[in-house]
């Protein structure tokens, strides 16, 4: 594991922003993992201005996101396919047909699991798999649990991550209560794993997943593991440590 110690969120966002950068300049059709929540925001504006100032070409960049709500249509803003378009797709040359996210209108989440492992399979697996950690240790939407779910699956969410999420909704009724979400299998395929942390809020929870016991009571915990992990935070996030 190697940290990255930053000054705050802009600073996590530039760093972040310049690893992925790196790895479109040297592998051009290089296949990202993407996540949506508000750790990457400011790394997806920065890869934009990356973009416009013609340093980076996403034209042959492949995506596959780390999960999508269930039930939730393309064109609902809270869908994460909408965040995508909104925060990074429709501002860069990425073609479309390269973009991919589990299908949260498929009803069939055998069906839509499946599907989605196929996809990430056919394009040769993931090269770098960008995470935001959640409160409780969350990666995806792989919650704390007694065991590692490996593929990719169809989850309740927590009321702990329906709370969080209900910020985007207009109340934690609207919020759905399912998602699709690659697993800790497929997360920890990528060839390179990079998390995004800010703020002392999660000071704790960063603390117990990377400087306390590997356990699936603490998801993302599991990236100790991992060969290649970079974890990109802020001072806040790091106070503890
Ligand atoms: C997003 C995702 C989630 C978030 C996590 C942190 O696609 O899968 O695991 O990364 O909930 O969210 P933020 O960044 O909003 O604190």
């Amino acid at each position: 594991m190697r940290v990255i110690r930053t000054k705050d969120y802009e600073d996590m966002s530039r760093k972040a922003a310049n690893v992925i950068g790196a790895l479109v300049v040297t592998k051009p059709d290089c296949v990202l993992g993407l996540a949506t929540g508000s750790s990457p925001v400011g790394t997806y504006k920065r890869l934009v201005e990356g973009y416009q100032a013609g340093d980076l070409d996403f034209s042959r960049v492949k995506s596959v996101n780390l999960d999508e709500y269930k039930g939730l249509p393309k064109e609902n803003e809270q869908s994460y396919y909408y965040f995508m378009q909104d925060n990074l797709f429709k501002h860069v040359n990425i073609d479309p047909a390269n973009t991919h996210l589990p299908d949260g209108t498929e009803p069939d989440s055998e069906k839509a699991c499946g599907d989605y492992d196929r996809v990430i399979a056919s394009m040769g697996g993931v090269d770098l798999q960008l995470l935001g950690l959640g409160h409780d240790g969350h990666i995806g939407f792989n919650e704390p649990n007694d065991e590692f779910d490996k593929e990719t699956h169809c989850v309740n969410l927590t009321q702990m991550t329906i709370e969080a999420n209900k910020r985007f909704f207009a109340s934690a009724d609207e919020v759905p209560k399912q998602a699709y979400t690659m697993g800790i299998a497929t997360i920890m395929r990528a060839k390179c794993v990079l998390m995004v942390v800010s703020g002392a809020d999660k000071a704790q929870i960063l603390k117990d997943a990377f400087f306390g016991p590997i356990t699936p009571k603490v998801p993302a915990s599991i990236l100790q593991l991992h060969p290649n992990f970079i974890l990109v935070a802020d001072e806040a996030a790091l106070s503890l440590i």
